[in-house]
């Protein structure tokens, strides 16, 4: 989808980088740039740059880059139709009203309406004599009408075509009603079917009071699945929203509480938290703890009990951490899970639970000292060496000595001894740090472990000559108007890598100058970055004249007709291999 391109430079040029980005980052001047802490990810030294001129950001620490448009995505969670009206709000522009952006707008909100016809339908049938089964489920779960009230939860009747029916009522087609992942197509027969069936439906509802999917759980403990949930749509992607965020977005200064399942969130908001959240079904993203990170300064991890549970809250702490969130462990006893607990215990000693939650060392201590018999001497001395590993991965040296200190008391050996093994780790991780540092040179050099380009490995020389010829035409528009008269003898289909064919597409179906603010739609944040490199590593060069450009459209030329070898490959894994060998 397109936004006019005249509307997208209006749009930048009242939108100043600097001016947006220092509403969210205390900018200090550098030179012709600025610079600041990165709001991406934490960090100490500022190496988070704005460069004026050019009107586009760049983190040295974390990789995230772009222009105004992908700021405000990054930073507002937002997709780039909503940061371009993001933007035009904050500088008072009316959007355009042109065929293509309309009508995706039309799309979503006929998706949120068909979703919010369709939890209506599913709580009203809850009531319906087809859904005694749900409603003694629900009585076994101990979900009040309360919860009932205050989750939107429905039921889904066991039938093929009940939902579709009342859709079909209220004017909505089957292919909408398919896009919105309210029912399925089955491939044999051709025909459409009613996605949830014989469940209770959990609507997941927005910032914005929207209900943008569901989750169906089987009304007993044998249905296989056990839930089934509504997979990405146009308005709905799993890993960057949170169940129930819609409530504790507002109560959650202090801290928010994090689940793992839908049942627990429930039961933890009727106890009286409306603190807490849950992952929609999938392990915890780095974009959802980020999104926390925007409400509050702390997450209590309040996960299952058994032994998936606490892998995955030992996975969550440092995805949280990076966030620059302050992170703790909730120790439960006698309970499967928060929903059980509170239900055998009550609310009085849930709240003493997470009073007493552990700091993140504090959990990683009982982990590791969980997998030992600390009664064993042997045992002991394993415990105490994994910890020295943790505590010697802690960058700062104050945080370092009080858990020497702790894990000195905790056990009972000699405080002196412990820092000297931590020391002695330190040295040690100092030089393999280098060698994985050097490492990340060498694969980035060749392309190797390339996420955003995958077929870049093997096509270094080609994948470079794409990043040049792009860079150039964003950097020298008249560049990119001869190539697009034809003066070059260059197309599309002379890219090696489908990534550099899809930007070069984009680039050249600018109208007028090319500027990563308008192909932006059609990329996400991460390839927005790589693409804004790709013109900031040209700006950094003295040469960029069209010799370069001629050069490197040979070079595309060549390795487009030689089939790719591989051999890059195998020579970045010698050059690692040979550094590796002379540390
Ligand atoms: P109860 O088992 O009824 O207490 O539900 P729960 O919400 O506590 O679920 P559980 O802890 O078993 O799982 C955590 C979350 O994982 C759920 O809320 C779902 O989002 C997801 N989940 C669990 N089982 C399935 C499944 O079979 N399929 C899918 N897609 N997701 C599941
Ligand atoms: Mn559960």
């Amino acid at each position: 989808m397109k936004i006019s391109q005249s509307f997208i430079e209006e749009l930048k040029y009242r939108n100043k980088i600097d001016d947006v980005v220092s509403s969210y980052v205390d900018l200090k001047r550098a030179g012709s740039n600025k610079v600041g802490l990165c709001p991406f990810h934490s960090e100490r030294t500022p190496s988070f740059t704005v460069f004026v001129n050019t009107e586009t950001f760049k983190c040295f620490g974390c990789g995230a880059g772009g222009d105004v448009i992908t700021f405000i995505m990054r930073a507002e969670n937002l997709e780039y139709v909503s940061a371009v009206e993001f933007l035009a709000k904050r500088a008072g522009l009316e959007m355009p009203s042109d065929n293509e952006y309309k009508s995706e707008l039309v799309k979503r909100s006929r998706i949120f309406d068909m979703n919010r016809e369709a939890a209506r339908f599913f709580n009203k049938m809850l009531y319906d004599p087809c859904a005694q089964e749900a409603r003694s489920y629900l009585e076994k779960r101990k979900l009040s009408e309360a919860a009932v009230k205050r989750f939107g939860i429905g039921y889904a009747p066991k039938s093929f075509d009940s939902l579709r029916k009342h859709m079909h009522s209220l004017g909505y087609r089957d292919e909408e009603l398919k896009e919105a992942f309210l029912c399925g197509k089955s491939t044999r027969t051709g025909n459409y079917f009613d996605y949830f069936r014989g469940r209770l439906i959990f609507p997941i509802i927005d910032n914005f009071g929207n209900v943008i999917a569901f989750g169906g759980r089987a009304t007993d403990d044998e249905t296989k699945p056990k839930y089934l949930n509504t997979s990405d749509t146009p308005v709905f992607k799993k890993s960057r929203n949170l169940f129930a965020l819609n409530f504790a977005r507002s109560a959650c200064e202090e801290y928010l509480i994090l689940c793992e399942g839908y049942m627990d969130v429930i039961a933890i908001n009727i106890a009286g938290f409306p603190n807490a959240v849950a992952t929609l079904g999938t392990a915890l993203t780095s974009d959802q703890a980020r999104i926390m990170a925007k409400y509050t300064k702390k997450v209590v991890i309040s996960y299952d009990n058994d032994e998936a549970g606490q892998a995955a809250a030992k996975r969550a702490v440092p995805i949280l951490s990076e966030a620059g969130l302050e992170v703790s462990v909730l120790k439960m006893k006698d309970a499967k899970d928060p929903d059980e607990y509170i239900k055998k215990f009550g609310a009085a000693k849930f709240r003493e639970l997470i009073n007493g939650s552990r700091g993140k060392f504090d959990f990683l201590f009982d982990t590791v000292i969980k997998k030992h018999n600390m009664d064993d001497p042997d045992g002991k001395v394993k415990a105490a060496k994994e910890i020295c590993e943790i505590i010697a991965g802690i960058y700062s040296s104050v945080e370092r000595s009080v858990y020497i200190a702790k894990a000195a008391q905790r056990l009972s050996v000699d405080e002196k001894s412990l820092k000297g093994d931590v020391d002695r780790i330190r040295r040690r991780l100092g030089r393999t740090e280098n060698e994985r540092q050097m490492q990340k040179i060498v694969s980035d050099a060749y392309g190797y472990s390339d996420r955003v380009n995958r077929e870049a490995v093997g096509n270094t020389r080609a994948a470079r000559a794409e990043e040049n010829i792009i860079g150039l035409m964003l950097l020298r528009p008249e560049l990119a108007d001869k190539i697009k008269k034809g003066e070059y003898e260059l197309c599309a289909d002379d890219f090696k890598t489908s990534f550099g064919r899809k930007v070069f597409e984009a680039v050249e179906a600018c109208e007028g100058k090319p500027d990563i603010g308008i192909i932006g739609a059609d990329f996400t944040v991460d390839e927005m970055s790589r693409i804004s490199d790709m013109q900031r590593r040209r700006a950094d060069l003295a040469k960029n004249d069209e010799t370069v450009l001629a050069d490197s459209i040979r070079t595309l030329k060549e390795e487009k007709n030689s089939e790719g070898s591989g051999d890059e490959l195998a020579d970045a894994l010698k050059i690692i291999q040979t550094k590796k060998n002379r540390q």
